[in-house]
């Protein structure tokens, strides 16, 4: 069984609901999973002792993208995470009516790419929290099962 460890940034909570979906579907089977906020995760090795690292952030700008405040200060820095040759995802909850939908999830796959993660499955884009999104969050986790 694999090690994942999931750090999420959410102000109202939409984003951390997702995590924890996911972080349950793991669990249940029988992966080892560590979920937390930005706000309490340290950057600096972060995969280290994990085989799959997945981060999540929602945005809060107009027309830019303006980070969750938490995830913007954990993630200054991705070469300090040590993902290179990592399987790594992203997710996001946001909203259609903005310019960029998900614009975390466009942020941290840049920066995976720039520090040689391996992309382990195209980001997941949802509106709303898990509850409205179980359906989509169950194949996105099967895929990224698959690979571990
Ligand atoms: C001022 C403002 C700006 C926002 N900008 C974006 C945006 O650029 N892209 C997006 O997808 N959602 C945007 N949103 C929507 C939130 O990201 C969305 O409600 C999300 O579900 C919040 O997730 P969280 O509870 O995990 O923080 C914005 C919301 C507000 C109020």
């Amino acid at each position: 069984m694999a090690t994942v460890r999931i750090v999420y940034g959410s102000e109202t909570g939409n984003t951390q609901s997702i995590a924890e979906e996911i972080a349950r579907l793991l669990e249940e089977k029988g992966h080892t999973v560590k979920c937390e906020s930005a706000a309490d995760a340290d950057p600096k090795d972060l995969a280290e002792g994990y085989d799959m690292v997945l981060l999540g952030t929602s945005v809060w700008g107009t027309d830019t993208i303006d980070l969750q405040s938490d995830f913007e200060t954990f993630a200054e820095d991705f070469s300090v995470m040590g993902l290179a040759g990592v399987k790594c995802a992203a997710f996001a909850s946001g909203d259609t009516s903005f310019q960029y939908f998900c614009g975390g999830v466009d942020y941290i796959e840049e920066h995976l790419q720039e520090v040689q993660a391996v992309l382990a499955a195209e980001g997941l884009k949802l509106e709303g929290d898990a509850s409205s999104n179980k359906a989509e969050i169950a194949e996105w986790t099967e895929r990224l099962a698959k690979s571990l």
